[in-house]
C-alpha cells in the first residue's frame, strides 16, 4: 500500500516533470504565428482600400461599411483563435520569420484599420460607425493581447510602429485597443 506521503511525493514529482517538459518543449512557433498574422494583413490589404473606395465613389453607407467591419472583425477573431491554439513561441531574432518581422506585419494591419477608417466620421454617410467601432474595439484588443502572449512582448514594437496611428485609434473610438497595445509615446510634431 502507498502511504499518503508517498502518493504526495509522486504527485509532486510528476508536476516537476511536467514543468521540465514544458520548458524543454518551448519551441520557435514563429512560422505558425507568421502565417496567422500574414492572413490578417492580407485581409486588411483588401478591406482598407475597399473602405477608401466606398468613400471615393460615394457608396459609403451603414450597410456597405458594416460589410467591411464584419470582415475585419472576423479576421481579428480568427487571429485570437489561431494564436490561442498556437504554443507560446520561444521566438527568434535571427531565424526568419523573426519576432520583429511578425510585429511589423501586425502593425501594418493595425495601421490599415486606423488609416482606412480615419475619414468615416467626416464623410458622414455611416452614422452607425461609432456602434460598429464599439463592437470591433474589444475584438481587436483581445487579438492584440493574445499576440503579445503567443509571441511574448511582441506588442512593444507594435506600440512604437503605431506612434502616429495611435492618435487615430483614439479619435475613432478604439480605446480598448489603444489601451491593450500599451504605452504609445505621443508623436512629437
Ligand atoms: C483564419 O486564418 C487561417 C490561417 O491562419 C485562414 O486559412 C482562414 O481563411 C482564416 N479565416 C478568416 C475568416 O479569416
Ligand atoms: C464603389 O466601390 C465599391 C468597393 O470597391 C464597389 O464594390 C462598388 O461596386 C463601387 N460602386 C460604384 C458605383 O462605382
Ligand atoms: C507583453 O508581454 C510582456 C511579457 O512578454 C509584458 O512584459 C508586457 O507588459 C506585455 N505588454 C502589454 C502591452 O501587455
Ligand atoms: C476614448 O477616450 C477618449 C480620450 O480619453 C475619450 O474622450 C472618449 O470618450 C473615449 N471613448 C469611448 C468610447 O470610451
Amino acid at each position: 500500500m502507498f502511504s499518503l506521503r508517498r502518493i504526495l511525493t509522486l504527485a509532486l514529482a510528476s508536476v516537476a516533470c511536467a514543468r521540465a517538459l514544458d520548458v524543454r518543449q518551448a519551441a520557435n512557433t514563429n512560422p505558425s504565428i507568421s502565417t496567422i498574422v500574414d492572413h490578417l494583413d492580407e485581409t486588411m490589404r483588401h478591406a482598407g482600400p475597399t473602405i477608401l473606395t466606398l468613400m471615393a465613389n460615394q457608396t459609403l453607407s451603414d450597410a456597405t461599411l458594416q460589410n467591411q467591419m464584419n470582415t475585419i472583425g472576423a479576421a481579428f477573431k480568427n487571429v485570437t483563435t489561431g494564436l490561442a491554439a498556437t504554443p507560446v513561441s520561444s521566438g527568434s531574432t535571427t531565424v526568419m520569420p523573426t519576432d520583429d518581422d511578425i510585429a511589423i506585419t501586425y502593425s501594418d494591419a493595425m495601421q490599415l484599420v486606423s488609416a482606412s477608417l480615419s475619414g468615416i466620421v467626416r464623410n458622414g454617410k455611416a452614422p452607425s460607425f461609432p456602434a460598429m467601432v464599439a463592437t470591433l474595439d474589444p475584438i481587436m484588443a483581445a487579438a492584440a493581447k493574445q499576440f503579445n502572449t503567443t509571441l511574448p512582448n511582441s506588442l512593444s514594437l507594435v506600440a512604437i510602429m503605431l506612434r502616429d496611428a495611435g492618435q487615430f485609434l483614439i479619435a475613432e473610438g478604439f480605446n480598448q485597443t489603444f489601451a491593450a497595445i500599451g504605452p504609445i509615446t505621443a508623436p512629437t510634431t
